[in-house]
């Protein structure tokens, strides 16, 4: 085994990997049922049809001589002499007002308030919805929209978002305040999620990583236990030390514990890939686009880990365990060569025809701990295949699985929280593609259908037990500012993951 000593640590300014996550970052949300004198601006919801709100003192053919359709996400603003601004902020037909539309209405309204520290978000024409529900929306569109990463320059046009007032009528101001709640527990665990992807992969490596965790574990209440690469050559995990072994940084399996106060609803396992940097190790990746984008492939570990931060606040009742498995995946004279072949935890022996094909060989280790934990559904996060993007694009992440009951509850939470998720069929008589003459399987099928053979690659290691993978390679960033997704990392899984272990049920069968 490569000597500790052989590692190279360079000298690298310390910069916080987590600055959302900071007490200092956190923005004052309160619910009230009149509109603070000392607002600056406020963001009326204004409906395509009916009547225009009362605040707004336009009428609907001026509005519409403006531009200014009220269609979803849409704004207009309203600069007055003698008040705040008021800025009208499309949220589409009546008939079809959901929390995907507040919710990104509310991002819009932020985006357009920008220079504003404190923002007023009228809800009280919102009422078709579950004021919970459009409070906790709005929080998530408002905080998510004015998410930046600063860490490494300053933006002085954009003001530091400070406070949000949601402005209710008072019947329902116990429950804007829940949703309220819900929704800034929800937005910040997502914003830890953007940091860590947002995150150069030279500041948050795999050890740091791990600290990040054992910090933040401790105050949501998390049991975390983290495996160093002692700890993991001693485990047997072969995946992670084979993908590990070109790099100058030690790898880390991070283990996270949930257990609810009461009785459990069930045991969830979820495996996140944390591939800090993806090279492609052996088979480097070239100079594009796509690699500068992968210190982004720890997004599957980094979902996980925030989502686990909110549970104990949520009050979920499951009990869920995440595995983290987290190293670079670098080129060099130590790295895993092609036609090498690594032993997994469980025994199995995989042979290495495609260095880039790394993820399923750190999941198929974390995979191998959760069946050994006897859960009782194993789900996998990962940006695993390019294939993924290009079948979707990046608005939303295929579901794979082998129970449909299982794949049912991640596509209902997906829809819940508008992270939205599409079945691919598991195809079994693609097994073969990745059989190989020398190891038990080998980590790469043909040239067609590689979202779907890595799933069957996963699958493989699951021990019967019901299995959903999620593949996030494409909505793992935005390029653009659009509704709750901002510049950047975007948090995909975050909010899933969450709403899905609050409603876990083990399958029946
Ligand atoms: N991390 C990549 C997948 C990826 C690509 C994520 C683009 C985000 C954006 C993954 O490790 C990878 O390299 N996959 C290969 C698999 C192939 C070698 C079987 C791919 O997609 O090309
Ligand atoms: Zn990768
Ligand atoms: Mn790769």
């Amino acid at each position: 085994m490569t000597e500790t000593a052989d590692r190279v640590t360079r000298a690298v300014p310390e910069f916080d990997p987590i600055p959302s996550w900071r007490p200092a970052e956190r923005v004052a949300v309160e619910a009230t049922d009149t509109v603070p004198t000392d607002a600056t601006v406020i963001g009326v919801p204004t409906f395509s049809d009916g009547d225009v709100p009362e605040r707004v003192p336009l009428d609907r053919a001026t509005l519409e001589a403006a531009g200014f359709g009220a269609s979803r996400g849409q704004t207009l603003v309203l600069p007055r002499a003698d008040g705040p601004t008021i800025i009208e902020t499309g949220v589409g037909e009546r008939t079809t007002l959901d929390t995907a539309a507040v919710r990104d209405a509310a991002a819009a309204f932020a985006r357009a308030a920008i220079r504003h520290e404190r923002l007023v978000a009228d809800l009280s024409g919102l009422q078709a919805l579950d004021p919970a529900a459009a409070g906790q929306a709005v929080v998530e569109g408002v905080l998510l929209a004015r998410y930046r990463y600063r860490v490494f320059r300053d933006l002085p046009s954009e003001a530091h978002l400070r406070g949000l007032t949601l402005v209710a009528r008072p019947e329902h101001l116990d429950a804007v305040r829940a949703g309220a709640k819900r929704g800034e527990i929800l937005a910040r665990a997502t914003a830890l999620a953007r940091d860590l992807g947002n995150t150069p992969a030279t500041h948050l490596t795999a050890t740091r990583m791990g600290e990040i965790a054992e910090e933040i574990g401790a105050t949501t209440g998390l049991q975390v236990e983290v495996f160093d690469q002692a700890a993991v050559t001693e485990m047997g995990l072969g995946g992670l030390l084979g993908v590990n072994a070109g790099s100058t940084e030690e790898a880390r399996c991070i283990k996270l514990t949930y257990t609810p106060d009461g009785a459990s609803t069930g045991c969830v396992a979820l495996v996140g890939k944390g591939i800090m940097y993806d090279a492609g190790g052996i088979s480097l990746k070239p100079s594009d686009a796509m690699h500068a984008l992968m210190k982004l492939d720890m997004s599957g570990a980094g979902a996980i880990f925030a989502a686990m931060t909110a549970l104990r606040d949520l009050g979920c009742p499951a009990t869920v365990v995440g595995y983290l498995m987290c190293t670079d995946n670098m080129p060099s004279g130590t790295a895993t060569r092609l036609g090498d072949v690594l032993t997994i935890r469980d025994g199995r022996t995989v042979e290495v025809v495609n260095a880039d094909a790394e993820g399923r060989l750190v999941m198929a280790d974390g995979i191998a701990l959760a069946v050994e934990d006897g859960v009782d559904a194993i789900v996998t996060v990962a940006t695993l295949t390019g294939a993924a993007m290009r079948t979707f694009g990046t608005a939303l992440a295929p579901v794979m699985g082998s129970d449909p009951g299982l794949v049912d509850q991640l596509e209902a939470a997906g829809a819940a929280v508008d992270e939205p998720l599409w079945e691919l069929p598991l195809v079994r008589a693609y097994r073969r593609q990745i059989d190989s003459k020398i190891a038990d399987i080998k980590n790469m099928g043909g040239e067609n259908a590689g979202t779907i053979t890595a799933a069957l690659f996963l699958d493989e290691f699951t021990g019967g037990i019901p299995f959903g993978h999620l593949d996030i390679c494409g909505p793992m960033t935005s390029d653009t500012d659009d509704g709750w997704r901002s510049t950047g990392a975007t948090g995909f899984g975050t909010r899933l993951l969450a709403a899905f272990a609050l409603d876990f049920r083990p399958s029946a069968g």
